[in-house]
């Protein structure tokens, strides 16, 4: 596979800077769209109160990480004051509050890996998921949004990836294919590999943001407005940024042994991690270890079938990026 593998991008790709800045604008959500979904989230706030007072709502997922789209669901957690509770018992009871407040399409589902309540908000026009008590979502949504505040370049190039995975259908985890949450850390990634950097490792500088959540120790450095200027000496432009990650998922990653690790900022072994072999539906064909939950592989959804497709794709990205006179439409058109 290596023999395709480009070491820099020989054509002239500055001319597409332009092309993908203003894919990346029109992606951005509109203003008011944040003033809906805080009318929602206020609407949501004061029915979940009525019920159990202790308990707080946050959003977690795109709609707080920074990494969203217009249009898109959000995504709420609720916490209660007791971390055991029952979470279907909730949720079930949650459906009710919801149904009789004239929310529309609630429907609770109380037996998918992460068990939620799902409606539509006819007012805002909003929909929205909530799940009970996964509190770590929360905290990951914060390490993603204080990393794109530390340079635009995350931001646009996680907008572009995310949109080119959906166009092409490499975007839904029940297929096998990579989460929204997946491509984000493999953008982030990417860009504390850069040379210079252009993204540092929080988790590996002083700690100033420290939770522990389910047992887990959440640490990181968190004054990012103090790292404004971190990736300043590395000029590269999002042309040349978009180019070299498609390079890299399609020719330089090494699946069979590699695992990328944003808590390190660096390439982990799949033998240290003990990563090498299927156990039960865990393949570990393509590796992404969570920042937080270490033991758990954001590639884990991929099977040996959906590997292909997806190793497919980045290969196609790659040479359009590499070949195509016209990258900025071929490379989002639908399957
Ligand atoms: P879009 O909805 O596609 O715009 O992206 P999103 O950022 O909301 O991502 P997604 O729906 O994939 O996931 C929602 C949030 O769940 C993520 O932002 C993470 O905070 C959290 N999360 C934690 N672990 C996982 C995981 O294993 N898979 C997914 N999908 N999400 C996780
Ligand atoms: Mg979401």
């Amino acid at each position: 596979r290596n023999f395709k593998r480009q070491t820099e991008c020989r054509i002239d790709i500055s001319r597409l800077n332009a092309p993908f800045l203003s894919i990346y604008d029109s992606l951005i959500p509109p203003e008011e769209e944040k003033g809906k979904q805080k009318q929602l989230l206020t609407l949501l706030e004061k029915l979940v109160s009525k019920e159990w007072p202790e308990a707080r709502l946050f959003l977690y997922g795109s709609c707080a990480n920074s990494f969203g789209v217009s249009k898109s669901d959000i995504d709420v957690c609720l916490a209660t004051e007791d971390p055991d509770v029952n979470k279907s018992d909730v949720l079930l009871k949650l459906a009710d509050i919801l149904q009789s407040d004239n929310l529309q399409n609630v429907q609770a589902l109380t037996r998918a890996r992460v068990p939620i309540v799902k409606l539509m908000d006819p007012v805002t026009g909003i929909s929205c998921d909530i799940c009970i008590n996964n509190v770590l979502a929360v905290v990951n949504t914060r390490l993603l949004r204080d990393y794109a505040n530390i340079d635009v370049r995350l931001r646009q190039l996680a907008f572009i990836v995310k949109h080119w995975a959906k166009s092409r259908g490499v975007n839904e985890t029940y297929q096998g294919t990579l989460s929204s949450y997946a491509y984000v850390l493999m953008c982030i990634h990417f860009l504390q590999q850069r040379k210079p950097a252009i993204l540092p490792c929080l988790q590996g500088m002083e700690r100033t943001y420290v939770v522990k959540v389910d047992n887990i120790e959440c640490a990181y450095f968190d004054q990012v407005e103090k790292l404004s200027g971190f990736g300043s000496r590395n000029r590269e432009s999002i042309a040349q940024l978009v180019w070299a990650f498609f390079n890299y998922w399609a020719y330089c990653h090494d699946y069979t042994n590699d695992v990328i690790s944003v808590r390190t900022g660096s390439i982990l072994s799949k033998r240290v991690k003990d990563w090498t072999r299927r156990i039960g539906n865990d393949r570990h064909l393509i590796c992404i270890e969570d920042p937080f939950e270490t033991s758990h592989d954001l590639g884990r959804v991929v099977d040996k079938y959906s590997i292909k497709v997806l190793r497919e794709e980045f290969e196609r990205a790659a040479e359009i990026m590499q070949h195509d006179p016209n990258p900025c439409v071929k490379l989002f058109e639908p399957y």
